[in-house]
């Protein structure tokens, strides 16, 4: 046997590694094992961060081309440069990566380079040496569901991986899933020049999200010019050198037809990723969909392993996975490591934002709970208005009786960042009336939080 550490953590992803840096600054000797050349794991390599790079560029393009003249700023002759694009995309994300190896070094955390597997509890084999560990943490994270029929080559039919790294834009790009990826990636390539046209399953785009929201969304990005097919299906897929052709079905059945892509991005979800460890062999539970099963404090039925973020329950987001790598570490220190999984935001970074935190009105109707709602437009936001930015709005759902804020739900300018006021009250245990009576700086769009609150009790004053 090799070195020992008190925690082996696999995965450098969010999870990851916040739990290895969490476990190290409580004074834990700990390795983090990563297979990838860099650290970061999905999120910073081929998820979160290179999608931010490209909606940000993208948007300014966006902005240059077709909004500034509304505000009086005249800019002609713009084009695209997609190379240098996709070269500060990569420069982002190197700068974000490098950024974790310093914190590793930091704070004296062992990075593990290749790929780890737990030949039996209390050890955990990399590149052929096999090394101790009191605690094993599995953050392996997950990978892209493939859609039988429809093989990916990420080139012609990509997953968001290839999606992140197309060189030139799509004519075409047909989009199969309305959720989080489909619309994010459907996004940048719109703006950047593309036709595309989303293919969802399900009756509404986003459809965890609310209801109401879903449906707006679907009309703003309509005026935007991305097309919806909902309630359809793609059955097959026919490659050629002039591009894809796809072959789909309404989802309850019915006549064929065939639409024509230049590229493809299947973004149907994700499904944990826990290959190569050889679980099976040492006997961790898995469930029906290939995720690791674990108790409230992420403990495995195997003594001494644990499992966190896309690898276990719960909504696959970057933010979950290092609250569960926080709480993971303070747990394994012997504190009270806790996640309030009722106030997680979600944010889809389209333009206008999407962004929703705790109970939908379709959940609290299916439970029966007694609810009030109060709604707030940007229209009627001073802020938004100076901005140019008037589409959506703020939804706030808050309990019959006791007015405790139970969700929120966002489409507009910044809604991602407007949706932490909500996260911190949920947190705080606030009522609705909390909110509204929290002074909010003028003009701001905040303010239309505040609204929508005081819209719960039919006191909005704007509107
Ligand atoms: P991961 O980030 O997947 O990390 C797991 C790591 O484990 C990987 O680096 C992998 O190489 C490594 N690994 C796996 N097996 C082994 C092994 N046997 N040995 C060694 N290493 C191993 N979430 C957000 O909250 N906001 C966003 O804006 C957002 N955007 C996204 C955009 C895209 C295109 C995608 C695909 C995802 C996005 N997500 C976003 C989701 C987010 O990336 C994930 O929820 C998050 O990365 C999960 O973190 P994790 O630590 O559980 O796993
Ligand atoms: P998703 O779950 O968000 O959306 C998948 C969509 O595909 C759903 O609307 C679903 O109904 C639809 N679908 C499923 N099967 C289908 C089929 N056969 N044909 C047509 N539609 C089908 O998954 P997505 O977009 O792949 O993203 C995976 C996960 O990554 C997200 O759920 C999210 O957790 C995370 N993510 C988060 C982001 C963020 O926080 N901004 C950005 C990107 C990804």
């Amino acid at each position: 046997m090799s070195e020992s550490f008190d925690l082996i953590v696999i995965g450098a992803g969010p999870g990851g590694y916040v739990c290895a840096i969490r476990a190290a600054q409580l004074g834990m000797k700990v390795a983090c094992v990563e297979k990838r050349a860099t650290l970061g794991g999905t999120c910073l390599n081929v998820g979160c961060i290179p999608s931010k790079a490209l909606l940000h560029s993208s948007e300014h393009y966006e902005e240059t081309k077709h909004k500034l003249a509304d505000h009086g700023v005249i800019v002609e002759g713009v084009k695209i440069d997609l190379a240098r694009m996709q070269a500060r995309k990569g420069e982002v994300v190197s700068s974000n990566t490098k950024g974790i190896e310093f914190l590793f070094k930091k704070n004296k955390v062992t990075w593990l380079k290749g790929a780890a597997s737990i030949p039996a509890p209390g050890q955990v084999t990399v590149e052929g040496t096999t090394y101790a560990a009191k605690h094993i943490v599995i953050a392996t994270g997950s990978e892209s569901i493939p859609l039988p029929g429809v093989e990916v080559d990420e080139t012609q039919i990509v997953t968001s991986t290839g999606g992140l790294e197309l060189t030139k834009v799509p004519g075409h790009l047909v989009v199969i899933g309305g959720g989080y990826i489909g619309l994010e990636l459907g996004s940048v390539w719109r703006r950047l020049g593309a036709e595309v046209t989303v293919v969802e399953f399900l009756d509404r785009l986003v459809p965890g999200m609310d209801s109401e929201v879903g449906k707006q969304f679907e009309r703003v990005l309509g005026k935007q010019g991305i097309k919806t097919k909902l309630k359809t299906k793609v059955t097959g897929a026919t490659k050629a050198a002039d591009g894809v052709t796809l072959t789909l079905e309404p989802a309850a059945g019915g006549a064929a037809e065939s639409l024509k892509a230049d590229v493809v991005l299947v973004a149907i979800g994700r499904r944990a990723f826990t290959g190569g460890l050889g679980l099976a062999e040492i006997g961790v539970a898995l469930d029906e969909r290939g995720r690791v099963v674990t108790d409230a404090h992420y403990a495995t039925n195997i003594p001494g392993i644990y499992a966190i973020g896309d690898a276990i329950v719960g909504p696959m987001l970057a933010h979950k996975a290092e609250e569960e790598g926080v709480a993971m570490a303070e747990i394994l220190a012997g504190q009270h490591g806790h996640v309030n999984y009722n106030a997680i935001p979600g944010v889809v970074y389209t333009w206008p934002e999407v962004a929703s935190i705790g109970e939908t009105e379709e959940q609290l109707k299916t439970r029966g709970a007694e609810y009030k709602v109060g709604k707030f437009p940007f229209t009627a936001n001073a802020r938004a208005r100076a901005m140019g930015d008037i589409d959506g709005f703020v939804k706030i759902l808050a309990d019959k009786t006791s007015d405790r804020v139970l969700g929120a739900h966002i489409m507009g300018p910044d809604a991602g960042t407007l949706i932490a006021e909500i996260a911190i009250a949920m947190e705080f245990g606030a009522s609705a009336e909390d909110v509204a009576r929290t002074c909010h700086a003028h003009p701001s769009l905040n303010e239309a939080v505040k609204e929508a609150a005081l819209a719960v009790d039919g006191r909005a004053l704007h509107i």
